[in-house]
């Protein structure tokens, strides 16, 4: 008797690796059990701390992600590229805590702790938009979609705006930070200068 598995649906295989991947989450959980029993004054320290270190992360990943292909146009190496679903995975899980956190800490209740200004708005926006992303971001999403999944991707850019209009609220520090993290990027896309550094690198290999 031959044992043959089934053409269609999630086989067992499968379903122990997203098992064994989703398993750190319950270090997450214990983490939000504990933020949920902590006194106020320690949840308003905990408010106050964790947006600037955790959104900085996201800021940097973000910015990381998108230098991966312009990097390729400056360089030609193209080793990185693994890279940029790692790195913008992590900004996906990064904007996530930031939610989390804000939502945990909020004594105001959870609609305002996501949208309760324009600046917290932009912020959910740009987690929620990167969202869909991050879970098509893999092989198989990629050849599911076909031509439809670099369309999906210049969602990235909506999330890029985004977060500067974000980070915008907070002053002119983080104005200049997210031009000279984004700046370089966004030049090197532009088609003309795109075209120009590709002709200049080929130009002086061949010399
Ligand atoms: C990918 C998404 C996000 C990125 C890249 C991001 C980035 C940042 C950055 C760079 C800062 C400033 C850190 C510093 O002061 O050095 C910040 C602060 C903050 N973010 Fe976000 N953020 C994101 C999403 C969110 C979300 C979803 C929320 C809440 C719903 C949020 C709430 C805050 C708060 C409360 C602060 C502190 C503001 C203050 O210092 O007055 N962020 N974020």
């Amino acid at each position: 008797m031959t044992l043959s598995l089934p053409r269609s649906g999630i086989r067992p295989t499968t379903a122990l690796l997203w098992l064994i991947r989703a398993l750190p989450a319950v270090a997450l959980a214990v983490l939000v059990q504990q933020v949920l029993a902590i006194d106020s004054d320690r949840r308003l320290a905990l408010a106050a701390e964790a947006p600037d270190i955790v959104g900085s992360a996201a800021l940097f990943t973000l910015a990381a992600t998108m230098a991966v292909t312009p990097l390729v146009t400056l360089t030609g190496w193209r080793g990185h590229i693994p890279l940029r679903r790692d790195l913008g995975l992590w900004t996906v899980a990064l904007g996530t805590v930031e939610v989390a956190v804000s939502v945990l800490t909020a004594s105001t209740g959870w609609l305002d702790a996501v949208a309760g200004t324009a600046f917290l708005a932009a912020g959910t926006a740009a987690v929620v938009l990167a969202v869909p992303l991050a879970l098509t971001s893999y092989p198989a999403a990629q050849r599911f979609l076909g031509r439809q999944w670099k369309v999906l991707h210049r969602l990235a850019h909506g999330v890029v705006l985004l977060v500067i209009a974000h980070v915008a609220f907070l002053g002119l520090d983080q104005i200049i930070l997210v031009t000279v993290l984004f700046g370089p990027s966004y030049l090197l896309r532009i088609p003309v200068v795109r075209r120009r550094v590709v002709a200049l690198r080929r130009e002086r290999s061949t010399r």
